[in-house]
């Protein structure tokens, strides 16, 4: 049975669940767009289309069928390697605005294979999951490392490392993304934050960190790099 937005939806007047998520999404910054059968509900703050256009190469040429999104947000990155890849992917988050926007997207979308859980990510939690073929872990890590320091951010990419059976798509924010407050309580990065990033990776035990590409940082004109990363 097809589901427009506009009608019945098992018993909820469809106009009624759309203004739901249009007032969740207006209650705070949605990080990634939304579209509920074609209808924009937000537009995201990053340009998540060109990362996944990268993203997506990467899951064909390895042949991944599971992945993991780790702070998954609104769930773009989920529902497009479910929709346009075929893979079953899950999306983690302690946002439950941001859930309440994923589940509702896939489910409106009638997306399969994919769907989210609510978890605080801590080490801990992390090393409770299962492996996936590739597991997504984008623009989280520099929280982590200034809130607790490289030592345990390092130890936080181990605890990841374990769970990839394929590939690692990674990204982080940088000390020369000046126009954020949280970039001074990075460790300075020097002239070449992309190197520094990648021999951190390298320091946590990843057999191989490829740059596939530079994309838009958050609120700012710095290019973040995004990493392709095997176990
Ligand atoms: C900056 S957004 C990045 C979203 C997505 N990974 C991307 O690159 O488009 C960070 C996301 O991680 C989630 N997050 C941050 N810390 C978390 C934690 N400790 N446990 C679970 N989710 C967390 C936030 O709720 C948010 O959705």
């Amino acid at each position: 049975m097809n589901i427009k937005i506009d009608q019945e939806i098992d018993g909820i007047p469809g106009f009624l669940y759309e203004l739901a998520l249009r007032r969740i999404a207006r209650s705070y910054s949605p990080y990634q767009p939304v579209s509920i059968k074609g209808k924009p509900i937000c537009p995201g703050e990053r340009k998540h289309s060109d990362r996944f256009a990268v993203i997506r190469n990467v899951i064909a040429s390895m042949g991944a069928k599971t992945v993991l999104d780790l702070g998954c947000a609104e769930g773009y990155f989920v529902e497009q390697a479910a929709a346009q890849c075929g893979c079953v992917a899950l999306g983690i988050d302690a946002d439950v605005r941001r859930l309440s926007l994923a589940q509702a997207s896939v489910a409106l979308n009638r997306v399969k294979g994919a769907g989210f859980m609510y978890g605080e990510l801590t080490l801990e939690f992390v090393r409770m999951l299962p492996m996936f073929d590739a597991v997504f872990f984008m623009s989280i890590l520099h929280h982590i490392m200034y809130e607790r320091g490289v030592a345990y951010a390092l130890e936080y990419m181990m605890g990841i490392r374990s769970k990839v059976s394929k590939f690692l798509i990674f990204d982080m924010g940088q000390s020369d993304e000046t126009e954020n407050a949280w970039a001074s309580l990075l460790p300075d990065m020097g002239s070449n934050p992309h190197l520094w990033v990648k021999h951190f990776l390298e320091s946590a035990g990843f057999s191989k960190v490829e740059k596939l590409t530079e994309s838009d940082a958050y609120q700012g004109v710095t290019k973040r790099a995004l990493f392709c990363l095997i176990p």
